[in-house]
């Protein structure tokens, strides 16, 4: 049986990195886990009690295998001394970040691997011993062979290397939760009894807690196209939703009502079925890119355009969705004001990458409107920071203001603009939203009671998706708002407008 590992070295104290470890050092107090970073500002806030990333029960793991709160032996730590924890290791997680290249060959579609190379690269020249080297970070298929090839190249001859893929299946918002539960645990190896034992040994730390059949071991290839393959997948049932909604739109069909029965057939399922104003995150369209990118490389031009008609929706999607609040709002947002709940990607999470909301929000400033924010966990300079990339400084500074909380944002807004699920938008949740003191909010439920006389109150106005749009009151009869209040038979269902 494999040799037990006893020193696991993390390097990439990020999204993937930090959760991943902490789990694993919770489950094998026997092992001493250390992640290490380029930023000393990131371990030393994995050090304190402000973690530099947003997790739910996060931060109640990391305390307890970190400090020991349970009056256990601490057994996961944070260095910036990187060379010394690789050396010390005999099991290294590569868990950096891999975002799509923006200048150079592949640029727009391949990974740029350039992080992945630099770590394996300080694996080879201070690794004094055999070491298993895991790949975590989700890297283009053949990653494992470049690993392997820098570390022939650099290492020293008498010190052998083991490559492993092990994708992370981990969603942010939920990553403790998916991490202590996962569906499955990949691990790809070379079919020789080296790569075996490696597979083993591995299997073995995450046997402590997760159980043995679902830990699958495949070959190397298979497990580094498995993991694009599955987000490629997802991103695909997204934007499937998504171009349907566009056509209940245009015919009167309800998109929540058409997911339901369309998931209720138990081959399809009813998970990531929901319409949105467009898929986020740091890996759906960059996954996406990179498989139509591998495709095109292989000489597969209809596979590849295949795939990318899938961000090609999501585009659109983020597109469409702008276009129609500046609709709704008469054609033109000069000098109106539209409150944004929500910035993250996603709710539960402070992260903001490819957050629709940063195209929406950045599309809405172009028509000149005057834009308030306001989200949970985003701070105002990295929402700043998100709208600077495709807008001036200044008129960032001069258009867009950004609130402490919901009810400030959405004061005399001529919308209300949901682009983030957060629970505390709901209105069941959050009776304040429901006394929102905006002209908005009141016209609202005004039309909301004439439309629906009988079973609406000022409760009813349900926030519960991302996507939901309060429009401006007018004065036409024939405004959607209230054809779609009236339309709604189940007050469980009832919504305001959707855009
Ligand atoms: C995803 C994969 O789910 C995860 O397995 C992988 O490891 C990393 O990429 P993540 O991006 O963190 O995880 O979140 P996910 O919940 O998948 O959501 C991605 C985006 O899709 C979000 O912007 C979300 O709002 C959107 N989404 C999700 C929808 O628009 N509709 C849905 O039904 C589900
Ligand atoms: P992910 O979402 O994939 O976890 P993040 O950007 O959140 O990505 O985290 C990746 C982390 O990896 C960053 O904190 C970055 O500083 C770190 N990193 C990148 N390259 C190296 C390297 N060669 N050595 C150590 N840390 C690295």
């Amino acid at each position: 049986s494999p040799r037990p590992v006893k020193k696991i070295c993390c390097i990439g104290a990020g999204y993937v990195g930090g959760p991943t470890s902490a789990v694993i050092a919770q489950h094998n107090p026997d092992v001493a886990v250390t992640v290490v970073d380029l930023s000393e500002a990131r371990i030393a806030a994995w050090k304190s009690t402000a973690l530099p990333i947003y997790e739910p029960g996060l931060y109640e793991v990391v305390e307890l295998a970190r400090d020991g709160t349970d009056g256990r032996t601490p057994n996961f730590h944070f260095s910036t001394d990187i060379s010394r924890t690789i050396d010390e290791a005999d099991l290294i997680l590569i868990a950096v970040n891999t975002p799509t290249k923006t200048v150079g060959l592949g640029a727009g579609g391949a990974s740029d691997l350039a992080y992945v190379e630099s770590a394996a690269r300080h694996i080879a020249e201070v690794a004094t011993s055999d070491k298993i080297i895991v790949e975590k970070s989700t890297v283009p298929c053949g990653t494992a062979d470049s690993i392997r090839e820098i570390l022939d190249a650099h290492a020293s001859p008498d010190v052998h290397f083991d490559i492993l893929s092990n994708p992370e299946f981990l969603a942010e918002g939920t990553a403790i939760n998916d991490l202590q539960k996962p569906d499955r645990i990949l691990i790809g190896s070379l079919a020789d009894d080296r790569g075996r034992h490696a597979a083993g040994a591995l299997a073995q730390v995450y046997g402590s807690w997760v159980p043995q059949e679902r830990i699958i071991t495949i070959n190397l290839w298979s497990s580094e196209l498995a993991k694009l393959a599955a987000n490629c997948m997802l991103a695909q049932r997204i934007s499937s939703i998504n171009s349907l909604s566009a056509i209940c739109e245009a015919t009167g069909a309800n998109i929540e009502e058409l997911a339901f029965a369309v998931g209720l057939d138990t081959r399809i399922g009813p998970k990531m079925l929901k319409s949105s104003a467009g898929f986020g995150g740091s890996c759906f369209k960059k996954d996406v890119l990179s498989l139509a990118y591998i495709a095109e490389t292989l000489h597969l031009p209809e596979v590849s355009a295949y795939w990318k008609s899938v961000v090609d929706i999501n585009e659109y999607q983020k597109e469409r969705f702008a276009k129609r609040i500046t609709k709704r709002l008469y054609n033109t947002l000069r000098l109106k004001k539209i409150a944004i709940l929500g910035f993250a990607y996603k709710k539960n999470t402070g992260d903001t990458r490819e957050s629709a909301a940063i195209t929406i929000v950045g599309q809405l400033i172009a028509e000149g409107a005057r834009i308030a924010i306001y989200d949970p966990q985003v701070s105002e300079q990295q929402i700043r920071q998100d709208l600077t990339y495709e807008h001036p400084a200044e008129v960032v500074k001069k258009q867009v203001e950004v609130f402490g909380d919901a009810i400030s944002a959405c004061a005399d807004a001529s919308a209300v603009v949901i682009l983030t699920e957060w629970d505390e938008f709901k209105t069941d949740q959050t009776p304040d939203i429901n006394s929102m003191d905006s002209a908005v909010r009141k016209q609202l439920v005004e039309r909301t009671r004439r439309s629906h006389s009988a079973s609406s109150s000022e409760g009813d106005a349900d926030f519960r998706d991302s996507g939901f749009v309060t429009p401006a009151p007018s004065s036409s009869d024939s405004n959607p708002i209230s054809a779609v209040v009236s339309e709604e038979s189940r007050p469980a269902d009832k919504r305001v407008d959707w855009v």
